[in-house]
């Protein structure tokens, strides 16, 4: 499977660009910003492939969304987006290929092939779906870890979800140019979460990869125990599970989505229509629960290859 992955760097996507990196031939990497700003998402992304030691290209992309200014969530992810551990700076170089330039070429180089994933704001592949609309014709799949299909987001608009909230006109720009993404959102991530113990279990694995993501989430683990949260919740990861292995899909419904841009409470929205109101065509594969055993079978392979099944 060819991968590529545009992610804001970010303690969950560093979990799932570990398991792509397990699974498939990641082609590149294209930063937004979000969960901290670009300078760390880049660096972080760097960082990631230097303990992996591969040669994953790394493109920065947009460093604000395209419209409004948005806040970041260094308050779960630490200021420097990976749990603050002060780790020695990647002597990796990221790429001078621009983000959305680095997927239109991507998409020419590997017509057909790709996997696309977004696990952050949208910015960067709206700016590439601008410059280019005939884009999704040439990408075997997109997935966007995004939104909050019932909504019970995760931000302080309350039906909003972070990615899609950053950048809401971004959102509504791939959602409304894209035919069918497959969407896996923040409810459906509250349904998956992962067990505190068992995870410390994987995360004692004498590999690189546990050792480094082990540093860098501790942060967010005791954060995320400390405002009770029963299990830990890894969007980013369950998103690519589902890139990884479609199969472990057993509940998905196909409904449009929309992306509300203009409401005081409600901006960042993603207002699913499930009752075909608008009689509009459906534009999103929702999916609402995978198999769990396959996935936590995946997030621990990408903590440690011996386990891949
Ligand atoms: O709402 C969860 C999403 O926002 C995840 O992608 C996480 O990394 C943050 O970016
Ligand atoms: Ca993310």
């Amino acid at each position: 499977m060819k991968l590529l992955i545009d992610t804001d760097p970010g303690v969950d996507d560093a979990l799932a660009i570990l398991m792509a990196h397990a699974h498939a031939d990641v082609v590149a990497m294209t930063i937004a910003a979000g969960n901290v700003g670009l300078r760390h998402t880049v660096a972080n992304a760097l960082k990631l492939v230097e303990v992996l030691d591969v040669d994953t290209p790394v493109h920065p992309g947009c460093e604000q969304p395209l419209v409004l200014p948005a806040a970041d969530a260094a308050f779960v992810h630490g200021a420097d987006g990976f749990g603050d551990t002060g780790y020695d700076a990647p002597q990796r170089l990221a790429s001078g290929e621009h983000a959305a330039l680095a997927i239109l070429r991507l998409s020419h180089e590997h017509a057909g092939e790709l996997t696309l994933i977004a696990l952050g704001p949208l910015t960067n592949l709206a700016l590439a779906l601008r410059l280019d609309p005939t884009l999704p014709g040439r990408i075997k799949r997109l997935l966007i870890m995004g939104g909050a299909v019932n909504g019970r987001g995760n931000t302080h608009r309350v039906p909003a979800e972070f990615n899609i909230g950053f950048d809401p006109e971004a959102a509504h720009v791939v959602f409304s140019g894209w035919p069918m993404v497959e969407l896996i959102d923040w409810e459906a991530t509250m349904r998956h979460g992962l067990d505190y113990a068992e995870l410390e279990h994987w995360l004692s694995a004498d590999t690189a990869e546990a050792g480094f993501y082990a540093a860098i989430s501790r942060r967010t683990r005791t954060w995320a125990l400390e405002h009770g949260r029963k299990r830990l919740l890894s969007a980013d990861a369950l998103a690519m599970a589902v890139a990884l292995d479609p199969g472990i899909v057993s509940e998905a419904e196909e409904r449009h989505v929309g992306i509300e841009l203009a409401g005081s409470l409600t901006r960042g929205a993603t207002v699913v229509d499930w009752d075909d109101r608008m009689g509009r065509p459906a534009n999103a594969r929702i999916i609402l629960a995978v198999d769990q055993a396959r996935f936590e079978s995946l997030v621990r392979s990408g903590l440690d290859r011996t386990t891949r099944k």
